[in-house]
């Protein structure tokens, strides 16, 4: 097993995930609790997470030196690296480029011997990895010696490698690394000498697990039409029957025809048909004039559970199922050192008092395994590669304040966009893409006369695991006619701009 030190990283546990699928156990431990876990545990190896802090700054998490002189291989990676230098006697600097989203690394051949680390067999000399740093290591420690290097650092990578001592500026962890699974691989089996065997999702066990839970007891679920709930939705139903009782929630912030697809697949696929609760008018009421984008998120989960509250009581039901998945819990502060960086309805927005117990089977699961257990489900294609749709919907792809009316212009552009991207074929080759109401004005020109209206913003993306992002490279004449559509067909709009920003550093939605 592997023991990964925690440091706060948005992809701690995407860390976790590449070692399970390898088929390695491993427990992801507070630094505080390191030494105390490692002693008791016996790792063949350490990794040490990335995280938000500074080497330099005293309130952020460091380890005990003592991690160093325990014969165990180590790998850091981004502040693990740099905590690493720095404990061990080299040096680390704020950066003079931070580096957010891709570069290349070129690898260096180790002083005295012309081999590459073994950290880097069977990879090419150059390529992409991912980058997320403002500090960097600019003096090495007695040992250690460059591994590779990127256009802006020289430590992209270093290794002791005779004290089996590795570190990553970049994270080998997350799908846009090319070779980062193989990095990982090779620290697993040739640093730390542990056996690799691809793992397996067991749909009956997951089963058995709800079924274990639950008990006699009566389950609602929420559900969206989206993967997520449809997917967890199916295993429950699958576990327990009749004893689950789906809910949709009509809020008006979902896309056009949400309500009908829905039915049309819990009917054909479960036999079971979801209770509409109609709460379009409340939601806006709600709403009414509020621009922040964490309180839009806790009004609508409140609002959400408020209802689900009310539907339980009704059928007596114990647990409330959601869909959440593990990269909604990390972004809402999964771990101890981590930023919080929203707040995922599903996760940081539930009332202190909920008067049910939750029940989210997919809950360390992310978006592609998930789609991994639809297919073993036998869902549809049109649901399986879905594109995630976020909980708060739409209210949080409006700027400012969300109305009727802007809720109605934001289904008009999105139905347009949708419409085009299938017509040429894009819209199952991204991961997601909706439309922005920016909250800013421009001037055009329509039919000779000045117009003043709003700038709507496209962001179409490419993601596997949703920690990392970047754009879609859609044709030139797509997003013009995309762009000629919008303006003339949707009024009060000016402009339509195309989103080219990378995650990290910016985020999918723009709230
Ligand atoms: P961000 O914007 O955090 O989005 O990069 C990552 C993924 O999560 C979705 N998202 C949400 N989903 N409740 C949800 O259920 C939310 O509050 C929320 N905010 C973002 C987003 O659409 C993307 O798939």
């Amino acid at each position: 097993m592997i023991v990964i030190v925690d440091f706060g990283s948005q992809t701690t546990h995407l860390i976790s995930r590449r070692v399970a699928e390898m088929g390695v156990k491993s427990v992801i431990v507070e630094p505080e609790k390191a030494i105390e876990e490692i002693e008791k545990l016996q790792p063949k190896g350490i990794i040490l997470s990335g995280g938000p802090g500074s080497v330099y700054n005293p309130k952020d998490p460091t380890v005990d030196k003592i991690i160093f002189q325990l014969n165990i291989p180590i790998l850091g990676i981004c502040y693990g690296l740099q905590l690493m230098t720095h404990l061990l006697g080299g040096q680390v600097k704020s950066g003079k480029i931070r580096e957010f989203g891709p570069a290349f690394v070129q690898l260096t051949k180790k002083r005295g011997h012309g081999n590459l680390s073994m950290l880097f067999n069977d990879l090419p000399r150059r390529f992409r990895v991912w980058m997320s740093h403002s500090d960097e290591a600019v003096k090495l420690p007695p040992g250690f010696c460059y591994i590779a290097s990127s256009e802006n650092i020289p430590a992209a990578a270093i290794a002791d490698e005779k004290r089996k001592m590795y570190g990553v500026q970049f994270h080998p962890e997350v799908k846009h690394t090319q070779y980062g699974q193989q990095i990982l691989n090779n620290f697993m089996k040739e640093i730390c000498g542990l056996k690799l065997k691809k793992k397996d999702i067991s749909i009956n066990q997951l089963i058995e697990e709800i079924k274990n839970t639950v008990g006699k007891n009566k389950v609602i679920g929420a559900v969206s039409g989206g993967v997520d709930s449809t997917v967890a939705a199916t295993l429950v139903a699958k576990a327990i029957g009749q004893q689950f009782f789906p809910i949709y929630v009509e809020n008006g912030l979902m896309r056009v025809g949400t309500d009908k697809e829905i039915k049309k697949i819990f009917k054909e696929q479960l036999g079971i048909t979801p209770v509409t609760i109609d709460a379009r008018a409340k939601f806006l009421r709600k709403l009414k004039g509020v621009t922040d984008p964490e309180k839009k998120r806790k009004i609508i989960g409140g609002l959400y559970i408020e209802l689900f509250e009310k539907a339980a009581k009704k059928v007596r039901a114990k647990y409330l199922l959601q869909g959440t998945i593990y990269s909604d819990v990390i972004e809402s502060q999964g771990s101890k050192h981590a930023s919080k960086i929203k707040s995922h309805h599903n996760v940081g927005g539930l009332p202190e008092k909920l008067g049910l117990k939750l029940l989210e089977p997919l809950r360390l699961f992310y978006k592609d395994e998930v789609r991994v257990i639809g297919k073993k489900l036998h869902l549809p294609d049109d649901i399986v590669y879905k594109q995630p749709f976020p909980g708060p919907g739409n209210a949080i792809r409006i700027i400012g304040v969300v109305t009727d009316e802007r809720l109605r212009k934001h289904q008009q552009v999105d139905s347009i966009l949708l419409s085009e991207l299938k017509k040429a074929g894009w819209l199952d080759k991204v991961f997601q893409s909706f439309p922005v109401l920016t909250g800013t004005d421009s001037t055009a020109v329509k039919g000779d006369a000045r117009s003043y209206g709003e700038v709507i913003a496209l962001r179409i993306y490419q993601s596997d695991d949703i920690m990392t992002a970047g754009w879609a490279r859609i044709p030139y004449d797509i997003l013009q006619k995309l762009a000629t559509r919008i303006v003339n067909e949707v009024p009060d709009v000016s402009r339509v701009v195309y989103d080219i920003t990378t995650k990290p550093p910016a985020t999918m939605e723009w709230e």
